[in-house]
């Protein structure tokens, strides 16, 4: 896959420079996935923590049947990946790093293999365990090597995105690219656990940060609109790492998709409403080569599938509205170059939602009334992109 280029390439010495969080550090919540006790393994009823300073926390997850742990880490994050090992050793465990090439040119099989390798070195078995330390694209790839290793062992998440810690991590689908396309191969393996660490957001790039709002955004719009309103009260706040609005957003999301990927773990169902605003967002990822961030692209989609609801009389034009007013009010972009509508409608076809012809799109009719519609004449699709759709010489992409 082409490397995302657009983002700064952020440097590990940037991990260092940031300073402790400036309020004191608040209790860590626990929001538990699906039924169970968090006895982890395959399957759901596992923890996702969220708070600051939670290293302490990971042997717990890890289990007392590993003795081993590989920490799977990309070069930005070495300094934490080396911290977590460290950790690792002192609480008894045979602790490897595994340095893996940043983003999506780390969800290669070549990587995984790699992986597989130092596990085979090592003499992993199948109680041993493996920890993912980044972004979601971390999270993909150390949870297909830890689906895959002796058919499965288990996998500790540490997100450090702010896309990984509402998404990625959360949920159990696994994934790596292929020359054909991305997340083509992959499994569902559930976490034994997630760590979400709230402190390491404050190295993460703003436009990083800004794009995994996008996420938070559609689960204010499909779940909860609390959401909805601490950003509209304080749209700073809810980028600013330190505040508590953003940890706020943060519990609610994870919330969203917990209760949902619990009722729905291999989405047959209603996990499809996570998808909101995604249909478009694929089809623009597409025509851009995976140039835009997800979030940005995630924003235009969120726009769109609010405006086609519009359309079809399904949402009133406040809920409309409001789509395109908070996601701008993030510095999100909510418009999209008018010349390449037959490329877009292309990726739309695509789409796995969608049944042999017939093109399914997740819609409102209300904020927190998510359905999946089916769109017999494409026709609408076309009229609804000139809502969204601007000339080329003003599109401005800032993501
Ligand atoms: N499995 C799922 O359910 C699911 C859901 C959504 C997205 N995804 C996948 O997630 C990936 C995108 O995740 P992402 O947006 O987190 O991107 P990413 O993992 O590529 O991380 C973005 C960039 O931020 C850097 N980075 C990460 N944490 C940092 C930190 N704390 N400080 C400084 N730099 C940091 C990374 O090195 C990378 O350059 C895609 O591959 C997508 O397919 C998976
Ligand atoms: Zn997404």
């Amino acid at each position: 896959m082409t490397p995302q280029t657009e983002n700064p390439e952020p440097s590990p010495a940037a991990e260092s420079q940031a300073g402790p969080p400036q309020t004191p550090a608040a209790e860590p919540t626990v929001v538990t996935v699906g039924e169970g006790n968090g006895a982890g393994g395959n399957q759901l009823g596992y923890d996702v923590v969220i708070g600051n300073g939670l290293l302490a926390r990971l042997p717990e997850m890890i289990g007392p049947s590993a003795e081993r742990v590989l920490v799977i880490h990309p070069r930005a994050l070495r300094a934490t990946g080396d911290v977590v090992r460290e950790d690792l050793e002192k609480a008894g465990y045979q602790a490897v790093t595994a340095e893996i090439p940043d983003a999506e040119e780390g969800k290669h099989i070549q990587v995984a293999a790699f992986c597989w390798q130092v596990l085979g070195q090592n003499d992993f078995t199948r109680s041993d365990a493996v920890v993912s330390v980044g972004g979601g694209a971390v999270t993909d790839l150390a949870g297909f090597v830890a689906a895959t290793w002796l058919r499965g062992v288990r996998v500790v998440h540490m997100p450090t995105t702010l896309l990984g810690m509402v998404d990625a991590a959360v949920g159990g689908k696994t994934g790596i690219n292929t020359a054909e396309g991305k997340n083509l191969v992959g499994s569902f393996h559930q976490p034994a656990g997630v760590l979400v660490d709230l402190d390491t957001l404050l190295t993460l790039p703003r436009n990083e940060l800004v794009a995994g709002l996008a996420e938070v955004v559609k689960c204010g719009f499909i779940a909860d609109e609390q959401i909805l309103q601490i950003i509209e009260s304080a749209p700073d706040q809810a980028q600013n790492p330190h505040s508590k609005q953003l940890r706020e957003l943060i519990e609610r999301s994870i919330r969203v998709k917990a209760e949902i990927v619990g009722e729905d773990a291999r989405e047959t169902g209603r996990r499809e409403h996570l998808n909101y605003g995604h249909t478009l967002a694929h089809a623009i990822e597409l025509a851009e080569r995976y140039q835009w961030r997800h979030g940005a692209a995630v924003s235009v989609g969120l726009v769109f599938a609010a405006e086609l609801a519009r359309s079809l009389g399904r949402l009133d034009d406040a809920t409309a509205d409001r789509h395109r007013e908070i996601l701008t009010s993030l510095g999100l972009p909510v418009s999209y170059r008018d010349d390449r509508w037959n490329q877009l409608l292309e990726g739309i076809r695509r789409d796995k939602k969608n049944r042999g012809e017939t093109l399914r799109f997740v819609l409102l009719s209300g904020v927190g009334q998510p359905a999946t519609v089916e769109i017999p004449d494409p026709s609408i699709l076309y009229a609804t992109y000139q809502e969204i759709a601007e000339p080329v010489s003003d599109t401005t992409v800032s993501l």
